[in-house]
């Protein structure tokens, strides 16, 4: 066993980046384009990303700030996730149009809806700024003058950079600020609801299979971009015409194999690839052990109540869907990280960063000497690491309460008082008291689960470390939590509106009174002292300003190695291969699944299993059409070796040709610490096989109209 661990930890150190890992930047995808092709890609990197012709990252759509769409269409129609539209369907939804529940599809342009709010972005071009970003900087600029100088170049090339257009251009730090890349782009705001399935398709499955596979979510939704009549973007209007864009994505219906080639091109989010063993420990094994358990306590409670009416299930779906989802992934994340021993490698490679850098002492980089900067790194972790976790507290346990989140708005409105900021308080009065009345629709039952997960949220940290600000048994502090809960005028109806009836900013004082109020506000003051923000604020400059010169150091310790840079919300090309994997003891998955699994997992008493009558039709007659595969199977959902993470929702999957094979929309739960730590043997995205998007489309919901606009290739 020892030896084994060894001999995986020299591979690993002689290649610190593994096969299939990686998320690219399509400007300098030069680099990768023969392993690409090696790999099976037929088309060239020029295809994907070419400053001078209409290519592949023209059809590639920044859906809001954290989901991925695809151009189909000459006539802007877009394709992305289901629960990436999902605020957009609800938002157009009432009780006698529940298009969430059934469905929504626009037959007519006419009746597609507009989405306030809705951006969708596209990349015009990247450009690598680093020489501009840090003119003016020496080895000696101290960190605060560093940023200062950095956003005024940022600032003086983005306005250079998009003078006399209607573009917006951003700069973003890379390898944590020894490169800077520009992006310029074209923000399009009138985005229209085209179509989307009953949520017993788009959202099949449920939390219960999120983050899971085999997997059976036939999780998209479709919108069209409109622009003004010389195709540029414009605000909604009736006379805004379907935007064309540059370039649209061809269909295959080719579907996959296992071992085939495969692509996603969109943008993910964050990831931490190059972080040292303080940080993993502390993200793995101490931040996320206990933002799981207090998310235990809250999903318990909710979840209880969601049983006891269908109308107590549908008010928590979607609070739960988004508690649960953090709270799936992090356990995976740390599992994997478990399985795969990564603190343990991390340490092996720090010391063989060590060894490098007291052999290499002279190799200096902007004068720093590498020897230092991992002691230096973990002291600062040293002082960060227990404010951190006092933190991650604070927001798990003090915040799981809408009690308190509600409380934490009257402490704000009381600082604003205090300061002399009236006109901000008054505008903050009004929005508490708006979302107050939404707040009491469903009071009675309500406060019931808010304030059992109040109780023992807090408990539970009380418990683990926090007594000591209170001078008080665990027993006075639990009666007390009760009492402070019943006797807030937050916690009963029109109490607050009666409170601000007559409130002048000068009566501030009075806000501190209400016990709920003044309890958030000595938990607040005892966590983030202005000490505690002062030596985080210095731990954790000193950590980026170090980050900076670790990376570097370890891209020259590894001159020949290809370090992608991590995800930063700009886009990125990953690659791989469909494949199955063996995720337990005598396990295989295989790597794609079909229709079949969703009548096996059919049950109409668990909402997340219920199958329409109309897909029970369809599957009973094998209507599948031009979509089944050369089995006669319908294909619903594949998996691959595609390195992605949140923010890669609704990006394009697509094969050797470039063309569209699938989306994007989960990984693997065995995979989930790709972000920090990714293995070959277990990271698998998981995509929507576009056949089953187009069957559900056109032969479920006869809305063939749309396919028709489509470029599909046999
Ligand atoms: N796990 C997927 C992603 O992070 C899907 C999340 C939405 N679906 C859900 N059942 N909560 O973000
Ligand atoms: N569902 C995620 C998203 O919304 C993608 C899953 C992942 O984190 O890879 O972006």
């Amino acid at each position: 066993m020892r030896k084994i661990f060894t001999l995986t930890l020299l591979a690993l150190l002689a290649l610190p980046v593994i096969a299939d890992e990686g998320m690219w930047i399509p400007m300098l995808l030069g680099k990768n384009e023969a392993a690409m092709q090696k790999a099976g890609m037929r088309i060239t990197a020029k295809d994907i990303y070419d400053i001078n012709n209409a290519c592949l990252k023209d059809a590639i759509i920044l859906f809001n700030q954290g989901c991925t769409g695809e151009y189909v269409s000459a006539e802007g129609l877009f394709l992305t996730n289901h629960h990436c539209g999902y605020s957009y369907i609800t938002s157009h939804s009432t009780v006698e149009h529940d298009y969430l529940t059934n469905g929504f599809w626009a037959m007519t342009r006419e009746q597609e809806l507009p989405c306030p709010g809705l951006t969708a972005t596209r990349l015009v071009r990247m450009e690598d700024v680093t020489d501009q970003v840090l003119e003016g900087i020496t080895p000696e600029t101290a960190e605060s003058d560093r940023t200062l100088i950095i956003d005024k170049n940022i600032a003086k090339i983005t306005e250079h950079a998009t003078k006399g257009t209607h573009y917006k251009a951003i700069i973003k730090p890379f390898y944590y600020g020894n490169q800077y890349f520009m992006y310029v782009n074209e923000v399009f705001t009138d985005v229209r609801l085209v179509g989307a399935p009953p949520s017993n398709i788009g959202k099949f499955g449920g939390d219960t299979d999120n983050w899971m596979w085999p997997r059976h979510t036939g999780d998209f939704s479709m919108f069209r971009v409109y622009a003004d009549s010389d195709n540029k973007p414009a605000p909604y209007s009736k006379f805004n015409q379907p935007y064309k864009p540059l370039k649209h994505l061809e269909i295959s219906l080719q579907g996959v194999k296992e071992g085939d080639f495969t692509f996603v091109f969109g943008y993910p989010g964050t990831t931490r690839r190059y972080v040292t063993s303080d940080q993993m420990e502390l993200s793995a094994n101490k931040e996320n052990p206990v933002r799981i358990a207090l998310r235990d306590i809250r999903l318990r409670h909710y979840k209880n109540a969601m049983e006891q009416s269908p109308a107590q299930r549908l008010k928590y779906a979607s609070k739960v869907a988004s508690i649960a989802n953090g709270w799936k992934k992090w356990q995976g994340e740390t599992l994997g990280i478990k399985r795969l021993q990564g603190v343990e490698q991390k340490r092996f490679q720090e010391i063989a960063f060590q060894e490098w850098a007291d052999r290499y002492k002279n190799l200096r980089i902007r004068d720093y000497d590498y020897s230092t900067v991992l002691a230096d790194l973990h002291k600062n972790y040293q002082q960060l690491t227990p404010i951190d976790l006092e933190w991650t507290y604070f927001s798990e346990a003090v915040m799981a309460s809408d009690f308190m989140t509600r409380a934490h708005n009257l402490y704000n409105i009381y600082n604003l008082c205090i300061n002399g900021k009236e006109e901000e308080a008054q505008a903050a009065i009004t929005k508490f008291i708006q979302s107050n009345d939404k707040y009491f629709a469903d009071f009675d039952q309500h406060t019931v689960v808010d304030k059992a997960i109040f109780v023992e949220t807090f408990m539970y940290m009380f418990k683990n470390g926090f007594a000591s600000y209170y001078h008080m048994s665990e027993a006075q502090m639990e009666q007390g939590l009760n009492k402070i809960y019943d006797n807030s005028m937050l916690n009963q109806k029109g109490a607050v509106e009666k409170f601000f009836k007559q409130y002048k900013a000068k009566d501030a004082a009075k806000l501190l009174k209400d016990p709920g109020v003044e309890f958030f506000s000595t938990v607040y003051v005892n966590i983030y002292t202005a000490e505690k923000r002062a030596q985080y604020k210095e731990a954790n400059q000193n950590i980026n300003r170090l980050m900076r010169i670790y990376v570097k150091g370890m891209m020259t310790q590894y001159p020949d190695s290809n370090f992608f840079p991590d995800a930063n919300l700009t886009l990125r090309v990953a690659y791989g291969k469909v494949a199955g994997f063996h995720p337990a003891d005598a396990v295989y998955y295989k790597p794609y699944s079909t229709l079949e699994g969703i009548m096996q997992k059919e049950n109409p008493d668990i909402y997340d299993y219920v199958v329409t009558p109309r897909l029970h039709e369809l599957y009973n007659k094998k209507d599948y059409g031009r979509y089944a595969n050369e089995k006669g199977e319908m294909p619903v959902a594949f998996i691959a070796t595609n390195h992605t993470t949140g923010g890669n929702s609704g990006s394009p999957v697509l094969n050797a040709d470039g063309r569209l094979i699938g989306i994007n929309f989960d990984r693997c739960w065995e995979g989930t610490m790709s972000d920090l730590l990714f293995d070959p043997d277990y990271c698998r995205n998981i995509s929507l096989d576009i056949r089953y998007c187009l069957f559900i489309i056109d032969k479920y919901a006869g809305a063939t109209h749309l396919v028709n606009e489509m470029t599909i290739v046999k």
